[in-house]
């Protein structure tokens, strides 16, 4: 059997990595536009810094797993398409800001009945608007050679970063959503269930109609998106009353009902899924004339917003109401530890917030890039007259980030930040030295004993 996968980004590279890893008798085929990102998956440097990714793909690249630009190869060689690129909000017209973009996901679908002379399985894996594959069927059909099938199935990827190969190996659960209604459909289904069978108990393969398993794939995002904003609307409330979010969120938390997971209250929400995700279905919503549970939904994303603000105000006010020309030292800027992925990062909010105040930001962070952080901040590196940014500081070592600063912003839950010699921190510090520790990671009685005023989220 041939897989090929279009769209070699942070779900379909690792995706089909493990694919190729777990299943020695397939051949997967990686196939992207983007040449850079094709030479990088074939090198030793990966595009996505995933723990445990550098050995599956070692272990599998050249064997039975290819990365390359040859797209129509890949489509024409291939039993079974998985399309895997991106869906970004729309920027313009109908939907702008909510709908999903379904430009390359058209594009894929018109390649594949172009290059395709016999008929295949296609396989949804970017996360779409229900349905999305009645579209993608119908391009198909009606550009395809006459004759031919295309069974459309979807397969929501539920991966989180930086836990990627984890929840690839051992997923809580695989979506396959397929036309159960007919035989060609069932057989379809099939296929994908035994090729996931090669290493998932077959119980929890759950196999629905498509729109269930597109819908599901937007749901389970709100739903745990949700769980933060609820409980970081709680935190503003602990911080009013005296309560402890953490206590708060470890009470509730052990209701089984409820369970203990998503309810750390940190600075936002960040990363490319969850507000992508939530607009999407609000907007769904607004279409199918449900406005009462589009802003339902809606408010997910309002309290997100609020928390984000919210923190970078907390350190202005704190910092007697003017940060003009301070140094604050953010450690961490990816949208959460172990990635260094910075798409959606609260930091970037933050940060966008403090420059906008004239502050001087010094950010450190273990994996993320300067380049990448300029871009996400809208700076450029260099003034007109070719001087450096005056505004931005990247730094190696968060020792020096923090040396001579006003106040150290907790951005990203990195395990290396709770390991610092805080005390040599505090020494390069200006007085009073703030700490806003925007994830609770950090000892706070420690800190205030060594001199620090610390300023936590929900306490
Ligand atoms: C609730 C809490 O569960 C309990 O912990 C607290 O001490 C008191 O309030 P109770 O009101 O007795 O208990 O019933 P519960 O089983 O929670 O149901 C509350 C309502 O929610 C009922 O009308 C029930 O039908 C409804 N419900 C519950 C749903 O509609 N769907 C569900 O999935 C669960
Ligand atoms: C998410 C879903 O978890 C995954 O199933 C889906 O396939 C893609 O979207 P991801 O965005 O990689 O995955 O990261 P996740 O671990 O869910 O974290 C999202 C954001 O929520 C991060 O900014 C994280 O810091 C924040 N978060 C998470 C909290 O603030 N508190 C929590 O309790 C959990
Ligand atoms: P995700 O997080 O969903 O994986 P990414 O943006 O990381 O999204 O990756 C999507 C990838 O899809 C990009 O590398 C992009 O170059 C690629 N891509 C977009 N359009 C096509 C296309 N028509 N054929 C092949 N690859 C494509």
């Amino acid at each position: 059997m041939k897989i090929c996968c279009l769209g070699a980004g942070y779900v379909g590279g690792p995706t089909m990595a493990m694919i190729a890893y777990k299943c020695p008798d397939i051949t997967v085929t990686v196939a992207d536009i983007n040449e850079a990102r094709i030479n990088a998956w074939n090198s030793d440097e990966l595009p996505v810094f995933e723990p445990g990714l550098d050995e599956v793909v070692h272990a599998a690249r050249g064997r039975n797993l290819f990365f390359t630009t040859d797209k129509v190869t890949a489509i024409k060689e291939a039993d079974i398409i998985f399309v895997s690129v991106g869906t970004p909000t729309k920027t313009y017209g109908a939907g702008a800001g909510k709908a999903a973009d379904l430009k390359y996901i058209e594009l894929c679908a018109r390649d594949i009945a172009q290059y395709s002379d016999r008929s295949k399985i296609v396989v949804e894996k970017s996360t779409l608007p229900v349905r999305t594959a009645q579209g993608l069927k119908t391009v198909l059909e009606a550009n395809s050679t006459p004759g031919l099938d295309f069974q459309v199935l979807s397969n929501p990827e539920f991966l989180a970063e930086g836990t990627a190969i984890e929840d690839l190996s051992k997923p809580d659960r695989v979506l396959i959503g397929g036309d159960e209604d007919s035989e060609a459909g069932r057989k379809a289904i099939q296929t994908l269930v035994d090729v996931y069978a090669n290493w998932v108990d077959r119980d929890r393969i759950i196999t629905t109609n498509l729109w269930s398993s597109e819908l599901s794939k937007l749901v389970a995002n709100a739903f745990l998106a949700q769980r933060i904003s609820s409980i970081n609307s709680i935190s503003a409330l602990c911080e009013r009353t005296g309560a402890n979010v953490d206590q708060v969120a470890y009470a509730i938390g052990t209701d089984s009902r409820i369970g203990p997971k998503f309810l750390k209250a940190s600075v936002g929400f960040g990363g490319s899924c969850f507000q992508k995700d939530i607009l999407n279905l609000v907007y769904l919503c607004e279409y199918f004339g449900l406005p009462d549970v589009a802003a339902y939904w809606e408010q997910v994303i309002v309290m997100n917003d609020w928390q984000k603000s919210r923190f970078s105000q907390k350190i202005v006010s704190t910092l007697f109401n003017t940060v003009n020309g301070k140094r604050i030292a953010m450690l961490g800027f990816a949208f959460k530890k172990d990635t260094n992925d910075t798409r959606e990062t609260a930091a970037m909010y933050v940060g966008r917030d403090l420059l906008d105040e004239q502050a001087v930001l010094a950010i450190h962070d273990p994996k993320v890039s300067p380049e990448q952080m300029f871009k996400d901040l809208k700076e450029s590196r260099t003034d007109a007259d070719g001087n450096p940014n005056k505004q931005i500081d990247v730094c190696e070592d968060p020792y020096a980030a923090a040396k001579g600063a006003h106040g150290l912003a907790i951005m990203t839950e990195w395990d290396s930040f709770k390991d610092l010699d805080f005390q040599k921190i505090y020494d390069g510090m200006y007085k009073p030295a703030f700490v806003f520790d925007g994830r609770n990671i950090l000892d706070h009685e420690k800190l205030r004993k060594i001199g620090f005023e610390v300023f936590a989220i929900g306490r």
